[in-house]
């Protein structure tokens, strides 16, 4: 009853008017639908997507990856059950042969996996979370609020991507979101006050665009004073996904900041200076993608959480060289950043033997599919990062609020414990 009798695809819009692929297992227990996200801000070795190329949609189409769904997967994996994961992840990445998926598409397999992970659920009856993490998958994790965009994602000139606001204090995960939007709507009277009315103007992660400002520090001064004016000192950490790569020229070897041309080692006097006037608690790639020495060196020198994004890229071969090193404290989880749901569950299990965090993460292009969420409980992560507004990223929050509810007595909020494995 479990084994699969069909798969197929539809090509349809994420947030951004982007096309992307939706796959659909089927089995006569029961189907599962999921929409495949989609990476702007990506890393140099993330898997590679399937994209049509051409006029159309300006080449972002997904047709041919539709096609490769129908004529190439679904074949090769009607007849096997869709409680074994792991045989079908297996077999995706046999039938792709490659390094970076790029004769499937890293589109094509990630949205078969995880059609299959929710196929699964569904056949056998369970919420999400529990297929994926058992009957003892409980713990809600801890938000990492993106109220102010840059870099990349955002229409700012502000050089680091994610300023987030972290709301370690809350009891509950109800209790974050709600303090959380909070400070949101404080958040943006103020930059409406100081910087015009055009800074409500959002991302693509629903975080505001302060018009003219183009300095972190002005980024964190104005997020910590609207945290403190509603009274929630207490209740709050900051944190920041830098995005390092992005502003880094790997010709001349040094990153563009500010107009200027810095090195490795004024950008790491960059965050001592930030932590020393903030409660900073967790910077994701600080660095460009391949500098492990120097993720090591700020993981050594400064006492914050220290996240690999497009250095790990989800690889537990590039995680593996990063714990040999001492490059971080925590994995950033992005399914299809590696593939297959077996590949980002092993690279979860690796960083936590080895006492890293997990942070499971979206992407900038999403559609409203919840499976983040479910996924987040069912590797019992601590934290989470899905943007802040916007109907892709709350939808995500929704569905959270959803699990604790149902978890009720049983479920445990990570609080202040949110960077233990
Ligand atoms: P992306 O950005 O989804 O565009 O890659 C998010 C991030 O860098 O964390
Ligand atoms: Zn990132």
């Amino acid at each position: 009853m479990t084994d699969i009798v069909g798969v197929r695809a539809r090509e349809i819009l994420d947030n951004r008017l982007e096309p992307t692929l939706r796959v659909t297992v089927e089995t006569p227990a029961g189907t599962g639908t999921a929409d495949v996200p989609a990476g702007r801000s990506r890393g140099t070795r993330e898997a590679v997507e399937a994209r049509d190329g051409g006029g159309r949609y300006r080449g972002r189409g997904v047709r041919t990856a539709v096609s490769t769904v129908e004529d190439r997967v679904a074949p090769e994996l009607r007849g096997r059950s869709v409680t074994d994961q792991r045989a079908v992840d297996r077999a995706l990445l046999e039938l792709d042969g490659t390094a970076d998926l790029s004769d499937l598409g890293g589109n094509v397999v990630t949205g078969v996996s995880l059609a299959c992970l929710k196929a699964g659920a569904a056949a056998t009856g369970r919420p999400l979370y529990r297929h994926v993490g058992g009957a003892t998958a409980a713990r809600l994790p801890v938000p990492f609020l993106d109220m102010i965009e840059g870099g990349e994602l955002s229409g700012s000139d502000l050089p680091f991507q994610e300023h987030q606001a972290v709301p370690v204090g809350a009891d509950s995960f109800a209790e974050a979101i709600r303090m959380g939007a909070e400070v949101y709507y404080e958040l943006g009277d103020a930059l409406a006050d100081s910087y015009g009315q055009a800074s409500r103007n959002v991302g693509d992660e629903g975080g505001y665009n302060p018009v003219g400002m183009g300095d972190p520090r002005e980024a964190f001064a104005c997020l910590w004073e609207a945290i403190e004016e509603l009274g929630y000192g207490d209740s709050f950490a900051l944190a920041a996904d830098v995005a390092a790569t992005h502003f880094y020229d790997s010709d001349a070897g040094c990153y563009d900041l500010f107009g200027e041309r810095l090195g490795r080692e004024d950008l790491l006097a960059l965050y001592e200076e930030l932590v020393g006037a903030y409660p900073l608690v967790s910077l994701e790639d600080p660095l460009h993608e391949e500098d492990f020495a120097g993720f090591a060196e700020l993981a050594d020198r400064l006492d914050v959480q220290v996240v690999g994004d497009d250095l790990f890229v989800t690889d537990p071969h590039r995680l593996e060289r990063g714990i040999e090193r001492g490059a971080a404290t925590a994995l950033l989880l992005k399914v299809n950043q590696v593939g297959t749901v077996t590949e980002a569950s092993e690279a979860a299990r690796l960083a936590t033997r080895n006492g890293y965090a997990v942070q499971v993460s979206e992407r900038s292009g999403q559609t409203p599919d919840t499976w983040l969420a479910d996924l987040a409980v069912g590797l019992g992560a601590g934290q989470i990062k899905t943007g802040v507004t916007r109907g892709e990223r709350t939808e995500q929050y929704n569905r959270l609020l959803a699990i604790e509810d149902e978890l009720g007595a049983n479920g445990t909020y990570g609080a202040d414990g949110f960077a233990e494995p």
